[in-house]
């Protein structure tokens, strides 16, 4: 039983199947409402566009009301304590959705929650852009198993929740970073408890990984809450870039992925979120679908 998603990893394989075809049917016009009467509270201390349209048009979606505070309101942790703030949201709203910096943040705001909460980004993960990523690969693909998803870049959030997600469901997850950017070895040691038939791979060669390629995915460099950090990244990333004759060394059938926003001529060339084998803007949307299969998945087991 899913309550909260404070990371993927509690996840499994029936959660993520379910969660995505709950998503698959609002996305082909089911209407449902399990937060009729309901308010779900966004808690942001990190700027955001599509986590936050997503989630107030899903919870409107979906029969219910959307309050959202900005970086600037609430000041969890510094104005007021984080049992304090998500004790006294417990008592009015039905569902907090938290956009921070560390996972402990959110992990405390949690023991102190009579409600249900959902990670909508910390710094190690990002666990609802894994949803909708799941669900934009088995739309284009049919299935993730045996598909080959090369990561090229930071070993960060986004690549933690998604390695996660994709060897859960049986995908082969294979990343290129440089040596200090590798996902940390407790990522690593979950991956390879989710393999049976399929691989995880962590390397610095691009070459090793690209050539069957079925999806190619990026991400920022320098992620929210890193900028002073940001020169060195520039530096210590080159070589990463993700280019489109880098795409035309991958599978025919190759998809660009990338969370967005992207730093085009960074991870990215410039222009190559327009290419015909991006599927960026399908995943936006799929924020959405995924996170109203997640709202109704945790409800209905309420
Ligand atoms: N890794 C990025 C993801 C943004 C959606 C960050 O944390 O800033």
């Amino acid at each position: 039983m899913l309550n909260n998603l404070i990371t993927i990893n509690q996840c499994n394989v029936k959660d993520l199947k379910e969660i995505i075809s709950l998503g698959r049917r609002f996305k082909s016009g089911q209407k449902k409402e399990p937060l009729r009467n309901k308010t779900a509270v966004l808690l942001f201390d990190k700027p955001s566009l599509r986590t936050k349209l997503s989630f107030m048009i899903g919870v409107k979606k979906l029969g219910g009301n959307a309050i959202y505070f900005s970086p600037e309101e609430v000041g969890m942790g510094n104005r007021e304590p984080i049992k304090d703030v998500s004790t006294v949201i417990s008592k009015m709203a039905d569902l907090s959705i938290i956009r921070t910096f560390g996972q402990t943040i959110i992990e405390e705001y949690l023991d102190a929650s009579s409600i249900p909460v959902i990670n909508a980004l910390t710094n190690e993960q990002h666990p609802c852009q894994a949803l909708a990523d799941i669900m934009t690969i088995t739309e284009h693909f049919g299935d993730i198993e045996n598909k080959n998803i090369v990561f090229i870049g930071d070993g960060n959030n986004v690549a933690r929740s998604l390695s996660y997600a994709v060897t859960k469901l049986g995908g082969n997850f294979k990343i290129a970073s440089p040596k200090n950017y590798f996902l940390d070895s407790k990522t690593v040691n979950l991956l390879n408890r989710n393999l049976s038939q399929n691989t995880f791979i962590q390397t610095s060669d691009i070459e090793q990984i690209i050539e069957d390629a079925d999806i190619v995915y990026t991400d920022v460099w320098t992620s929210m809450g890193q900028e002073k950090e940001n020169n060195k990244r520039l530096l210590d990333f080159k070589g990463f870039q993700v280019t489109s004759s880098l795409l035309d060394r991958a599978s025919d059938n190759v998809k660009l992925m990338h969370d967005l926003p992207a730093h085009p001529g960074e991870e990215i060339e410039e222009g190559l979120l327009y290419d015909r084998r991006s599927i960026v803007f399908d995943q936006s949307e799929n924020r959405l679908w995924a996170q109203m299969g997640l709202i109704d998945y945790i409800f209905s087991n309420m």
